[in-house]
């Protein structure tokens, strides 16, 4: 078996990258939606301003055993953690493979200039016994929570649109954020900066804007609901449609600036969401959404609108000089 760097993957390649990720799903059906053939190939293809990527795989003459995909996010150096993340075929793991993929990744880490590195993983799998022998530690648990809309009694929404805070006014955009907004909606941003210190790069207006063009190239639509206070975005919700939506989309930032807190704008911008996408996309069955364990506030503003625990996930964190060298 051999580990190779797909810099430019061939569309057979592509096809059995697709194919690890669907027997890795079908071995464990609860970490998430089924993946789609198009998709992988497109995020691993797609150009996406701001971050580069770097594929490996273990290979076995045409068939790919296990896959490795490096997120290099904003400019090389220091400044920001580089994303892995690992896939072995079932039938292929405890053989070393995933270890020789994390020493490549390792090597592509450090000719980057980047000095840490995170991974994603879902908690009670390998991946934790994997990571934690090579180092890595976990920084943060994170809630899987699903919103099944059927469950929603519409009265509910009716009667958290009605406790409107006073001397607040909601608008809401589809994709890009409007010119008008754009400053103040990048402000709002920035609130979200202490549940996520990982990230490091502060929001700015281009930054905003950046994220929805990501989001509009791969096809999905971004919804956006805000409450305004005069000028200023006091609080935000996003929401993420996939292409081609099978019924479940997904819940992206939602955050409330420090000074106006405790006013309820969390539950009321989220209202204001879920009356939204009923009335434009009744396609939308449910809403999955990762809330940061000590979140407290967020979790119980998720759980007041009937969202429900589905799974806990883990953020590791690891040294990249404590990471095995690559051959
Ligand atoms: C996590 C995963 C990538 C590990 O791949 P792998 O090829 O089996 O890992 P390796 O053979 O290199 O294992 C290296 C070490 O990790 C630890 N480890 C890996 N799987 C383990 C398990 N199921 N139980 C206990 N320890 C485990 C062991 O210490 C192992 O060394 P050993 O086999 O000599 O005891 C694989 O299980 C997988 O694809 N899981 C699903 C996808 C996922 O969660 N990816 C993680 C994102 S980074």
């Amino acid at each position: 078996m051999d580990v190779i760097a797909l810099d430019d993957p061939t569309d057979a390649q592509l096809r059995q990258w697709h194919d690890v990720l669907a027997a890795v799903h079908a071995a464990d059906p609860a970490a998430g939606p089924e993946p789609d053939p198009e998709r992988p190939a497109r995020r691993l293809l797609g150009a996406e301003p701001g971050a580069r990527r770097r594929l490996w795989a273990a290979a076995d003459g045409a068939r790919l055993a296990a896959v490795a995909a490096l997120r290099l996010p904003g400019e090389p150096g220091a400044g920001r953690p580089g994303e892995i993340d690992i896939q072995v075929r079932p039938g292929d793991r405890r053989r070393g493979l995933g270890g020789r993929l994390l020493a490549a990744a390792a090597g592509g880490l450090r000719a980057d200039g980047r000095t840490s590195v995170i991974a994603q993983v879902l908690a009670g799998t390998p991946a934790v016994p994997f990571l934690e022998s090579h180092g890595f530690e976990c920084v943060l648990t994170l809630r899987g929570l699903l919103l099944r809309l059927d469950d929603v009694p519409p009265e509910r929404v009716a009667r958290l649109l009605a406790e409107a805070p006073a001397g607040y006014r909601l608008v809401r955009w589809r994709g890009v954020v409007p010119a008008e907004h754009a400053a103040a909606f990048a402000r709002a941003k920035y609130a979200m900066a202490d549940f996520a210190e990982y990230e490091g790069t502060p929001w700015d207006a281009h930054r905003v804007r950046e994220m929805a063009e990501v989001v509009a190239k791969r096809g999905d639509d971004l919804y956006t609901v805000a409450a305004l206070s005069g000028g200023a975005v006091a609080g935000f919700t996003e929401v993420v449609v996939p292409d081609g939506c099978t019924g479940r989309a997904a819940q992206y930032d939602t955050a409330v600036v420090p000074e106006h807190r405790g006013r309820r704008i969390g539950i009321w911008v989220k209202a204001a969401m879920l009356e939204w996408l009923a009335a434009t996309r009744p396609g939308v069955r449910e809403i999955e959404t990762d809330n940061a364990g000590d979140n407290a506030h967020m979790l119980a503003v998720n759980e007041e609108l009937g969202f429900r625990v589905e799974r806990e996930s883990m953020e590791y964190q690891a040294a990249v000089a404590s990471l095995p060298a690559s051959p």
